[in-house]
């Protein structure tokens, strides 16, 4: 007989036995010891401190204390029941300013490694979470093939340091957002503005991920190696009208295949390549003048497991729409550009999705759309597995009196959107794609970059005041959802 869950649902839909359940985080936004043994300054902590970069000028200089917190942390994945756990280690911390080893930043991630493994929860390391180093930058940041070099010996000097202890390896987190967002669109660090840089700084990410992933496996054919991508489902406004058709296939283009491609099929998509020439060509140019021989040979190393990062979806047209647009994603009033090298004619339509406190669309149906879609597509003929590697949601928590005195978050939209994402996984998994597991976004509330410590994402809330946390009643959630592996 199904049993009722806290939340009332019939549960009765089963994981696989092997499937895993965790959740996620980032150096920049938990760990907090900005400046605290031998660690230097990346972009972020440069950037934060731009004039309107980010809302209330905050800055990730102590963020959840993580660093000094993380026994406590990991104490509270083990009562979560997480069976694992992706965190990002910070450039600066074991590089400072992309220069010698700092043993005292590795020293941490050992420590944290290690306290993970005692409890039995499976370490799901990423190198690049959007950390550079600021020195680096100033030498050119992504847009610079020296980086590629400098990241692979900051990689390489982690594996040293874990190798034996961490089996699952990500190069990159969101190469979309580390270029395009950060070098396009100024969005996020180092906040620059041009559709040159941008290109450029997508292909050494992607150049650096390939190098990364050549050397860990000459190193080591038993380690699970990867990277995460953000990916999304574009759909057109109108699809009888043949110009949001194409709004849907440059944002398509944009997102998901200007990274799928060269990682699964060593070329860039044509189609978008055609769009830039006519409307950007010496942006064009600058990128074919970078592509040197053998670099996406490189690129389009196989890979063990490709990370799916999944929010929302994207509703989009050729015009804009009669009504009122959604609101855009500027965190702040400071001028920034659009994300998409060849942006003209794209427009955001609404469509009625419930939203949340980010002004994200709702929609679980994309994430197995997403899911059936790049297993067919890119990753089954490539022999690669399926992860998503973060998936959730901002909310305006309130805490209330628990009874006793205790205190309570009782977020019910988070557990619902956790469920209903859960439930879009499994029927992936169902259908045949190799979708191996699942980690929430995020841990713990934390320092969402340009907007600052205003949005909380966490199934465990975090009083930055105290530093105390508690777990949300989406927490309780996951927690009973993995004890049952069933929803
Ligand atoms: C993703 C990032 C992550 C977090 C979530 C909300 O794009 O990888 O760090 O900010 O969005």
């Amino acid at each position: 007989m199904p049993t009722a869950s806290p939340a009332g649902h019939l549960a009765h839909r089963r994981f696989p036995d092997e499937f895993l359940f965790g959740a996620a985080t980032a150096a920049y936004q938990i760990e907090g010891a900005a400046f605290e043994d031998g660690r230097t300054a990346s972009i972020w902590d440069h950037f934060a401190r731009q004039p309107g970069a980010v809302i209330n000028g905050d800055t990730g200089d102590v963020a959840c204390d993580h660093y000094h917190r993380y026994r406590d942390d990991v104490a509270l994945m083990e009562e979560l029941g997480l069976q694992a756990y992706r965190f990002s280690t910070s450039w600066s911390r074991v590089r400072p300013d992309g220069g010698p080893v700092n043993e005292q930043g590795l020293d941490f991630y050992r420590r944290l490694v290690d306290e993970l493994l005692e409890v039995g929860i499976k370490p799901w390391l990423t190198l690049y979470h959007w950390d550079l180093p600021q020195a680096l930058e100033e030498k050119g940041g992504w847009t610079s093939r020296e980086t590629v070099d400098r990241f692979l010996e900051y990689a390489l000097s982690v594996h040293d340091a874990l190798g034996d202890r961490v089996e699952t390896w990500t190069t990159l987190n969101e190469p979309w957002c580390s270029s395009f967002l950060s070098y396009t669109a100024g969005i996020h660090a180092p906040g620059r503005q041009s559709v040159t840089d941008g290109l450029l700084s997508a292909h050494h990410l992607l150049l650096a991920h390939g190098r990364t992933v050549q050397e860990l496996r000459r190193r080591d054919g038993e380690l699970e190696l990867g990277l995460t991508l953000n990916l999304t489902v574009a759909e057109p406004a109108d699809p009888e009208d043949e110009a949001d058709r194409d709004a849907a296939r440059r944002i398509d283009g944009q997102f998901n295949r200007w990274f799928l491609d060269p990682l699964f099929r060593g070329e860039y998509p044509q189609d978008i390549a055609l769009d830039l020439h006519e409307v950007d060509p010496a942006a064009l140019a600058a990128l074919e003048d970078a592509d040197q021989a053998g670099d996406l040979a490189a690129i389009s190393t196989p890979l063990d497991a490709l990370g799916v990062n999944y929010y929302h979806g994207e509703y989009v047209g050729g015009a804009p729409p009669a009504e009122e647009p959604p609101a855009g994603d500027a965190p702040t009033d400071r001028a920034t550009s659009s994300p998409f090298p060849a942006h003209t004619n794209l427009f955001w339509h609404e469509r009625g999705l419930p939203r949340t406190a980010m002004g994200w669309e709702v929609q679980p149906a994309g994430l197995t759309d997403l899911l059936l879609r790049v297993d067919r597509e890119y990753a089954r003929p490539a022999g690669t597995a399926l992860y998503v590697t973060e998936n959730g949601a901002a909310f305006d928590d309130v805490v209330t009196d628990g009874g006793d005195g205790a205190t309570r978050v009782a977020d019910a939209e988070r557990a619902e959107f956790l469920r209903a994402h859960l439930g879009a996984t499994l029927e992936a998994r169902e259908a045949g794609v190799d979708v191996r597991g699942y980690f929430y976004w995020s841990l713990l509330d934390n320092y969402e970059w340009a907007r600052g410590y205003e949005k909380r994402f966490g199934i465990v809330r975090v009083d930055y005041d105290t530093q105390e946390r508690l777990i949300k009643d989406s927490g309780r959630e996951y927690r009973h959802i993995i004890a049952e592996r069933a929803i």
